[in-house]
């Protein structure tokens, strides 16, 4: 992982979080399709990190290593040779799924905006959870297109 200088802490997901996740999002983005079932086989598997301000998550041309949901705080998505962000990013959204699904480097570069707490899926735990659900990686593709064809415009 990239930044690993500026995790502050790193631990399991707490029970008061899984609530957070099941409840919160399973009406929107990466855990939409997963049935309730399914997602009490992945949180095992997640961890909790806390990054502080100004760390780099992500960074441009790396491979991938973990994907990211974030629980509190902000991140902005930047592309070298782009003047402007690329996106802000902000609770409940997810991030490095690209570099994961495409088997790519990383597309971008995503930094912390304030201290900012995720949740974090390895690249394996990913493509195992990933095959649980053929309707979740149908849902995160188009949306990782989307993002992709956004990228190709600058
Ligand atoms: P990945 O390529 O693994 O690492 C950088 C991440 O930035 C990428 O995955 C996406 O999660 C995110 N990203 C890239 N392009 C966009 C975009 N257009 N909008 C929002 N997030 C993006």
């Amino acid at each position: 992982m990239s930044g690993d200088s500026d995790i502050l802490d790193t631990r399991p997901v707490a029970a008061q979080e899984s609530d957070w996740l099941e409840e919160g999002l399973r009406g929107v983005g990466f855990f939409s399709a997963l049935a309730r079932a399914q997602l009490a086989q992945v949180l095992p598997y997640m961890l909790m990190l806390r990054y502080a301000r100004g760390a780099v998550i992500c960074a441009e041309g790396e491979p991938g290593e973990a994907m990211y949901l974030i629980y509190h705080g902000s991140v902005v998505v930047e592309k070298k040779g782009w003047r402007d962000p690329v996106a802000h990013l902000k609770d409940g959204d997810f991030f490095g799924e690209m570099a994961l699904l495409f088997g790519e480097p990383r597309s971008a570069t995503v930094t912390t905006l304030e201290e900012t707490e995720v949740f974090c899926l390895a690249s394996e735990d990913f493509h195992r959870i990933v095959g649980l659900s053929p309707d979740m990686t149908q849902l995160l593709r188009k949306l990782a297109e989307t993002r992709r064809r956004e990228l190709a415009q600058s």
